[in-house]
């Protein structure tokens, strides 16, 4: 891997971008990009729609006044983008050069899995220095306990079902719920305990239709009048949400079944208090370390502290469920 720990790479103008879905904080994190830098009197440029706008040569100077009253919006400032160009050398060679002409010598890119991708084959092939910091809501990263903006979803999940629950309760009736997390059940396993979930269904783990409508029925039988079902996007079961609905209707024909799909509202929104402090101390933390030299690393959070995790090992490494939640939500559900 092409990381290095130098104490003594000199940079001068960092950019940052955000890339892939967006999530709540990541304005808070370019916000503590920004001022870090200043801080440390290098200069910051942004990076307008990901890898894109660095192929167009989007990229305008940022200042401590650039990112005034952003720390509570939801989105990102910069906006986001998916780039095929990005993914030829040609396209690389364009954005490279349009770093070079501004002199940019160091990169802070926020987003996924895929966005730590194109940040290290451009470091590796440029050998500009690269930190991540991981925003998405799917908390689908390995090297952090929490990606910037899971927390505000989970939240905005919790808020939703909420309201759920009062109608269903009213009426009777059994909801899916289908929230997001196309490859990882973070979201549906902590915002479904949050809310009370009767069942969640996740990608980790293949619960079966068999055991769903069983276990559904038991619920029925002592004395559950609604239920709520959290199903994760991409859960193992393999159907969607509204195909499963359908399934238990016909075989469980004494509830009133109803699907309701969160989709992207799960994006949006003021980023919770969490994300906010997570992003001021990611942005931070990104800004020294690329003063000293770190290059192919993501900042995350583990027990409290920050931590580095090689860029390689966050694209490749797995975020794993935690056991213990799947126990707790199979004990609640009583
Ligand atoms: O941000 C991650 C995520 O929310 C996934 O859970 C979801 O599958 C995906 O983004 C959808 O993104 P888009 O609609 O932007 O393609």
């Amino acid at each position: 891997m092409n990381s290095t720990d130098s104490a003594d790479v000199k940079i001068s103008n960092i950019a940052v971008l955000t890339s892939g879905g967006d999530a709540p904080g990541m304005n808070a994190a370019i916000r503590s990009v920004v001022r870090s830098a200043a801080f440390y009197k290098l200069n910051c440029f942004g990076v307008y729609r990901g890898y894109e706008g660095m192929i167009k040569g989007s990229i305008l100077p940022l200042g401590p006044r650039s990112v005034n009253n952003i720390i509570n919006k939801g989105g990102t400032i910069l906006k986001s983008a998916r780039s095929n160009e990005f993914r030829t050398k040609e396209g690389r060679k364009k954005a490279f050069a349009n770093l070079h002409q501004k002199n940019i010598d160091a990169l802070v890119v926020i987003g996924g899995d895929g966005s730590f991708t194109g940040g290290l084959i451009f470091q590796q092939e440029f050998g500009i220095p690269v930190i991540g910091i991981p925003g998405t809501i799917d908390n689908d990263i390995y090297g952090t306990s929490h990606t910037l903006g899971y927390d505000t979803a989970m939240n905005t999940v919790v808020e939703a079902v909420d309201k759920i629950r009062d109608t269903a309760i009213s009426h009777n009736r059994l909801f899916f719920v289908e929230v997001m997390g196309r490859d990882a059940g973070h979201i549906a396993l902590n915002s479904g305990i949050g809310a009370g979930a009767e069942e969640i269904l996740i990608p980790e783990e293949d619960m079966g239709l068999d055991r769903l409508l069983e276990s559904l029925k038991r619920s029925k039988k002592s004395g559950k009048l609604s239920s709520i079902v959290m199903v994760a996007e991409g859960d193992k079961i393999g159907k969607n949400v509204f195909e499963l609905a359908e399934y238990i209707e016909e075989n469980l024909p004494d509830y009133e079944v109803r699907v309701s799909v969160l989709g992207h509202m799960q994006r949006g929104g003021a980023p919770s208090c969490f994300d906010r402090v997570l992003a001021s101390r990611m942005g931070l933390r990104a800004v020294e370390e690329l003063r000293k030299g770190t290059s192919g690393y993501m900042v995350g959070i583990g027990d409290g502290k920050m931590i580095l995790t090689p860029l390689e090992k966050a694209i490749k490494g797995k975020s794993k469920i935690d056991n213990e939640l799947v126990r707790v939500s199979e004990i609640m559900r009583l």
